[in-house]
């Protein structure tokens, strides 16, 4: 035997041994043991990314971004680092400032490839230039068509879940932790702002610069550029927008400090500094994205009477759920979504009062039993814990980890009382702030300081592991959604529509109201409740949504409301609307009339949306 292989057969050995040594001495940080990782290629218990800065330059006629990540890293003994990459070009590769040579591990559609750069064991930090190109999947590029000035082009990004790979080379686990310093060279008529200290005015050369010095997982890196400006609704909380909608935004979102004050009275300070919400083009593909001190959102929450602000509430809830408490691995999914969903509830009672966070609850409780009829056939998909083995993260995304999440919380805050359940919180958020949790972490974490201090007894494991809803839920009711429902019964039973009934309801009202029509109704009965209250042409975009969805189900086709379905799906790529509407095209035989629009609407949708719908319709990636 030569001595190399000796010396490769010792390696685990003296691995552990760096380790051991390591926990002891108290100047070395403690390394992080990282949990199995599905989705991502790094080993971080090797060599892990600790800090970036990001050099970058925005070119908007080719659609390229180009430019050097430079990493900070932890190097536990390692020959090489891997990073995560997905349709990018790699130009070059540095240690240390010196060339060093990589290699590009095979494409999976999923995952994109690894890039295992070559260090050695005194490497600090590696440099890697780069170019995106027309597949990165987490930019949108727009046009200035699709902009609400229409002057100047649009770019943002999508991170979350597993998208920051196809814009910056990153180990893109949310178990890993960076800081990040960067410089974004941008057209001069454009702002850019990031998920980090951000600039409140242009700057006269198009150049800024970044810093974000608390450790955020990659998901939340987020960049934003176009033509916008900013007005402040209070020292730390206000609105980025297109100068047409910087007004409306900043009316819609006065509410904000209200609802920073509120939350840090539940859950403890924010820890953050400033909470920013930037209101995008309508292709935005979620409502809103949690991206830490700015929360990117999309216009269609815009009602003018601050109706659908929930989601605003929702998005800060992040800011400890999710943002400072991390799940470890998209298969715990449910503990960045619950929570908000628990937490973004309790911000909405404590502002507006019990009545409107019942109504959200009670939502989400006909979206959690919706979901478990879609997915009847497959019963582990019903589980909190998610198995993602082989699988996309999207496939984590849907109710079960925002409405079962929420409902097992509130179930147990029942159990147990909402003052104990209040401390037990707060001091979960306290003690695991900046890093990262696994359900089995959360599990023990739950036992020792919540229930056995308590001496309750509670079928955790059961609402976890198994799928459907467990027998001890609690009950969730709302007298205003009683009346909804009657309302429904008196307005098909009688020739003339009392419309006095309904003088007082707000969006949630009508929302449940429409959601709720027996499947029994007529297209007449669609016309006779639209000319009461022309719902067709709502501009609430929640409630069109939903009355759209009807209208497709119920065949009802009077007051415009095709060309009103066609115009929404082709101005609006929120991925929830968008695919409510084409699944109930899907469901009621009308795929011929849904690919027409589909057509015309698929080049206005950020890779997120476009690729759900591609996946409805069974079509190939264009
Ligand atoms: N973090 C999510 C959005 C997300 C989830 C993006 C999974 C990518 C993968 C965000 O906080 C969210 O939940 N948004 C919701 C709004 C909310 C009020 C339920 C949305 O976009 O509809
Ligand atoms: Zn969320």
């Amino acid at each position: 035997m030569n001595i190399s292989k000796k010396v490769a057969l010792f390696t685990p050995l003296l691995l552990l041994l760096a380790f051991s040594c390591k926990t002891e001495t108290k100047e070395e940080k403690q390394t992080v043991n990282y949990a199995k990782e599905l989705h991502s290629y790094a080993r971080p218990n090797i060599s892990a990314i600790k800090h970036l800065n990001l050099d970058i330059d925005v070119n908007f006629d080719t659609e390229v971004i180009s430019g050097k990540a430079t990493y900070t890293i932890e190097n536990n003994n390692a020959s090489n680092i891997i990073l995560d990459t997905k349709f990018l070009e790699i130009d070059k590769v540095e240690a240390d400032g010196k060339e060093t040579t990589f290699k590009l591990g095979e494409f999976d559609e999923q995952l994109g490839q690894s890039l295992s750069i070559d260090i050695t064991n005194t490497t600090k930090t590696i440099t890697v230039s780069y170019k995106t190109t027309d597949k990165t999947e987490a930019l949108q590029w727009l046009s200035p068509q699709q902009t609400a000035d229409k002057k100047y082009p649009f770019l943002f990004t999508q991170g979350q879940a597993i998208l920051t790979r196809t814009w910056i080379p990153i180990q893109d686990s949310p178990q890993i932790r960076i800081t990040y310093d960067a410089t974004v060279r941008v057209p001069k008529e454009l702002m850019a702002v990031m998920s980090a200290e951000n600039p409140k005015t242009k700057t006269a050369d198009g150049v800024y610069s970044f810093k974000m010095k608390q450790p955020i997982s990659p998901y939340l890196m987020a960049l934003a550029i176009g033509d916008i400006e900013y007005k402040a609704v209070s020292n730390r909380t206000g609105v980025y927008a297109e100068k047409s909608m910087v007004d409306k935004a900043h009316f819609e979102f006065s509410d904000m400090e209200k609802m920073v004050v509120a939350a840090e009275n539940l859950y403890g300070d924010y820890d953050w500094e400033q909470f920013d919400v930037i209101v995008l083009p309508p292709s935005f593909p979620f409502g809103g994205m949690e991206n830490p001190r700015l929360t990117f959102a999309t216009p269609t929450v815009i009602a003018g009477d601050k109706s659908l602000t929930s989601l605003i509430a929702h998005e800060l809830a992040h800011s400890w759920s999710g943002n400072l408490v991390t799940n470890a691995t998209w298969d715990d999914f449910w503990l960045n979504e619950g929570f908000t969903v628990y937490f973004e509830i309790r911000i909405m009672e404590a502002v507006y009062g019990k009545d409107r966070a019942n109504m959200i609850a009670l939502i989400g409780r006909q979206d959690l039993d919706d979901e478990i009829e879609t997915l009847k056939k497959e019963p582990n998909r019903t589980k909190l814990k998610q198995d993602l083995k082989g699988k996309s993260p999207d496939d984590a995304m849907n109710s079960i980890a925002y409405d079962k999440g929420y409902l097992f919380l509130r179930t147990l805050e029942q159990t147990v009382g909402r003052e104990k359940f209040d401390v037990f919180l707060k001091d979960y958020f306290k003690t695991h702030a900046f890093s990262t949790i696994t359900t089995e972490k959360f599990l023990n974490y739950l036992n020792a300081n919540l229930l056995e201090p308590n001496n309750v007894t509670f079928n955790t494991e059961e609402w976890i592991y198994q799928p459907g809803i467990p027998s001890n839920q609690a009950i969730i009711s709302s007298d205003k959604f009683a009346n909804a429902e009657k309302a429904i019964q008196q307005f098909l039973k009688s020739d003339t529509i009392d419309a006095s009934i309904t003088k007082d309801w707000t969006t949630l009202e009508w929302v449940h109201f429409i959601r709720n029509f027996p499947k029994t109704m007529t297209a007449e009965d669609m016309s006779r409740f639209d000319d009461a209250f022309d719902l067709s042409n709502s501009t609430n975009s929640h409630i069109a949504m939903v009355w759209f969805e009807q209208a497709i189900n119920l065949d009802y086709h009077g007051n415009h409301v095709d060309q009103n379905i066609e115009n929404f799906l082709i101005r609006v790529g929120r991925r929830w609307y968008v695919d409510t509407l084409f699944k109930a095209f899907k469901r009621n035989d009308k795929v011929e009339e849904a690919l027409a629009i589909y057509e015309k609407s698929r080049a206005n949708y950020h890779s997120v949306t476009a690729n759900t719908i591609d996946e409805l319709f069974g079509l190939d990636k264009h």
